[in-house]
Order: C-alpha cells, then sequence, then structure tokens
C-alpha cells in the first residue's frame, strides 16, 4: 500500500463511501516485476481485463506495453475504443456463438479457442486465418473450486487427447494454428500443479502437430498474497522452472517461440482498496456484528469464494482488539465481508479498508437491491488522476423504466 491511513481517510472527506480507490503503482511494480522474471524470454503480457475493466486501469497497463485478453465481443470493442491495436488482443471467449464469431472476427483480434465446435464454426467463418488453441492441461489448481479450470470434467479448453481431431478441422478449413495456450485456474499456490500443467502442454506442441507455431502461453493464476499470513510467491524458482522447460521445447521444436501470460490477478488486485462505512453495530449477547453501507453488490468475493480479504480500521486503528462479523446492507445472511475479525474497536461512523480490491472486485459488482455501484478514484503517486463517479438512483431507475413508459 503506498497511500497511508491518513491519505485515504482524506479521501473520504471529498469522496462519498464506498469507495474504489486503486494505487496504479502498484500495477506497475507487478508489471516490471513479471517481464524482469524472464529476461532470456520473448515475453509479451495481455492483462486479463475480466479482472478490472475500469478505462484508466486499461489504458494504464496498455501503456506500460501490455497487451489485452478479452474473453467477450464488448471488452474488444471498449480496449479498441480506447487505442489497444488489434494485434495486442487476444480473444479466449468460451461458449461463442456464431453472431459473436462473426461480431468479434471482423475486429482482426487472435482467437484463441477452447473446444473443436467452436473451431469448426470459426473456421467455417474465417477461413484461412490464423488461431490460437486453448487446451484443458489436465491439472487442477486454484484457490477455490469455482475458479479451477483444468481436470477432465472442466468446461474449459480441448482436451489434450483431441488434437487429431484439432488437427483435423484446422486442415479443413485452412487454419494456421500460431499459439498453445492453457489456463488452469487462478490464485494458484502450488508451483507443482503449475509446472505440471505447463509441462502437460508442452507434451503436444511438437512440429508434427502444429508447424506453424509463434508463441505458448500459459494463461493466468500467477499468486499473490491477500492475507498477512501468506508469504510472497517464489517466482525466482518459479522462473527459472519455466525457462528450464521452455529451453527443451524450443531445441525439439528447433525455433524460439515467444512465452505469453495473461495475468488479472498478479498485476491489478493489490492496487484496489475499497473503503466502507459502518453505520450499525449490534451486540448479540457479545458476538458483535459491524453493519456497512456496502455489501456483496459491490465486493462478492467473500460470499463467492470464501475469499479471504484484509481489512483495516481507518478510524481508529489504535482502537481495544474486538472480534467482529463485519456485514452489508444486502438482504442476504450470506452478505458477509469477514466473520470472526479481530479488529481494533470498530465504532458506528468508523471506516473500514477491504484490501486487495482491484481485481474481480469492481468488475463483478451489480445493482443488486438496487444500489449503486461505488465510484473509483486513480490514484499514481498519491495523487488523484481519475475519477469514474456516481450512476445516481435516479438515472439508474430512469434506464429501467424507460421501457415500460415507451
Ligand atoms: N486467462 C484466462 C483464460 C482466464 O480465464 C483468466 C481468469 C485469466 C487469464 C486471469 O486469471 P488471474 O490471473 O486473474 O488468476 N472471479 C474470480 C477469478 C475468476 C478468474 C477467471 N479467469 C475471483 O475473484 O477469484
Amino acid at each position: 500500500m503506498y497511500l497511508n491511513k491518513l491519505d485515504l481517510l482524506a479521501l473520504t472527506d471529498e469522496h462519498k463511501t464506498p469507495l474504489y480507490v486503486y494505487e496504479l503503482d502498484r500495477i506497475q511494480y507487478r508489471y516490471e516485476q513479471l517481464i524482469g522474471m524472464f529476461p532470456e524470454q520473448d515475453l509479451k503480457v495481455h492483462y486479463a481485463i475480466k479482472a478490472n475493466f475500469n478505462p484508466y486501469i486499461v489504458q494504464y497497463i496498455n501503456k506500460l506495453g501490455a497487451g489485452i485478453d478479452t474473453v467477450s465481443p464488448a471488452e474488444i470493442k471498449l480496449v479498441q475504443k480506447l487505442g489497444v491495436k488489434s494485434e495486442d488482443i487476444i480473444f479466449t471467449a468460451n461458449n461463442l456463438t456464431n453472431e459473436e464469431i462473426q461480431e468479434a472476427g471482423q475486429t482482426g483480434v487472435l482467437f484463441n479457442l477452447g473446444s473443436t465446435s467452436e473451431l469448426d464454426r470459426y473456421g467455417k467463418i474465417f477461413p484461412n486465418t490464423k488461431v490460437c488453441l486453448r487446451f484443458n492441461p489436465d491439472v487442477i489448481a486454484g484457490s477455490h473450486t469455482k475458479i479451477q479450470t483444468g481436470g477432465p470434467l472442466s468446461k474449459f479448453g480441448i482436451l489434450l487427447e483431441h488434437v487429431e481431431e484439432v488437427k483435423a478441422i484446422c486442415e479443413k478449413h485452412n487454419l494456421s494454428v500460431v499459439g498453445i495456450h492453457k489456463h488452469t485456474g487462478s490464485g494458484i499456490k502450488d508451483q507443482s500443479a503449475y509446472l505440471q500443467a505447463v509441462e502437460n502442454l508442452l507434451s503436444i506442441i511438437t512440429p508434427e502437430n502444429f508447424p506453424d507455431i509463434e508463441f505458448t502461453d500459459f494463461g493466468g493464476g500467477l499468486f499473490i498474497p491477500y492475507s498477512p499470513d501468506e508469504q510472497e510467491y517464489d517466482y525466482g524458482s518459479f522462473a527459472s522452472a519455466i525457462n528450464e522447460r521452455l529451453e527443451a521445447l524450443h531445441a525439439s521444436y528447433g525455433k524460439k517461440l515467444k512465452l505469453y501470460f495473461e495475468p488479472g490477478k498478479f498485476l491489478v488486485a493489490e492496487c484496489g482498496n475499497l473503503v466502507i462505512q459502518v453505520n450499525t453495530i449490534k451486540d448479540n449477547n457479545g458476538h458483535l456484528i459491524a453493519g456497512t453501507n456496502s455489501g456483496f453488490n459491490h465486493l462478492a468475493r467473500p460470499v463467492m469464494y470464501d475469499a479471504y480479504h484484509h481489512i483495516t480500521n481507518l478510524s481508529n486503528p489504535d482502537g481495544e482488539l474486538k472480534t467482529y462479523d463485519i456485514v452489508g446492507n444486502i438482504c442476504e445472511t450470506g452478505d458477509n465481508f469477514a466473520s470472526g475479525r479481530e479488529l481494533p474497536e470498530i465504532r458506528e461512523g468508523d471506516y473500514l479498508l477491504i484490501h486487495n480490491a482491484g481485481a474481480y472486485c469492481f468488475s463483478m459488482a451489480s445493482n443488486y437491491n438496487l444500489r449503486k455501484l461505488p465510484a473509483e478514484l486513480c490514484l499514481l503517486d498519491s495523487q488523484v488522476v481519475n475519477h469514474s463517479p456516481v450512476v445516481s438512483d435516479d438515472v439508474l431507475i430512469d434506464r429501467l423504466i424507460a421501457n415500460v413508459n415507451a
């Protein structure tokens, strides 16, 4: 965290909470760390924009030198409008309709296709083009079952044993396979699982199978700590293990291939802070509940994935430690940011800071219970450089009832 608590509290004087505050310096730090990990490789990073599609952040990351990994036609449209070049965009959607294939194909981005059905339908519409293929690396890894994408029952990627079928489809439509991709899961702590997935993927890359390969893409899933108890990942040993495997691949393939990653959390999770305010303290016979002005409509990860988000008391940091459930204002019992969490005494009116709220937080937020989304501030060197204001209740309501009155 680059901002101190006082800087964050000062922002609440000017801006209403709930408020997302992004510190872009942290993104640059992680981007440079990733680039620095692989000096031997011809590395390209595609930021997985699904993690956070705040336009200022997308442009910032693109200016650092990254391309973008997209998963819907609208994501492509957004990043193209922001000035990202087609050659810097990969399209890794799943379960595409023919209309979506048509729409996305016209933008000129490279498709990363994860099923033989989509590959065949894409080939019929856009024969004689280049594609990347997403394979299922046959490894189950990731911080929660809902975000593990490998293994025999996964909806993602083509099974490794379906290579022959893939080759036949590519031949039929004269598709040139320029990239081989896998994404194993999100938040992968287990380095051996990540490396096994790489190993499995590389086993199918031969000149006989795919003579036109230009790059291998290992997806996202790069681990960063969310809790103070978690250690920083050993990226030194990760990078040397990847380098070793790539060296062997380049020798057997007879050519040096580019290396792609498409991180989401690694780049943006730590830059985000969600500042919320406590309005109601309840004491249920000694069980303390701190009720706030936000909820899982603004930050769903604890509810969706049992995810730990560190929380600090911004306005009473030195209070006596007590144990709280920290909950939202949504009408569901599961609307919980943390249970049994020890924090300095929380008083009505105190501001709490939810850490690591940069990835899959605002981008997964909704208007459930017809509550507004928070404003977002982007900061560089502790100065506000961009402000996405709140869409008011009246605008929301007018959008909803427009069709009734039409
Ligand atoms: N590439 C592909 C094909 C993906 O499906 C994903 C994430 C990424 C890259 C980026 O993964 P990352 O580096 O962020 O782990 N909403 C969940 C995470 C969903 C991840 C979906 N795919 C969460 O909040 O934990």
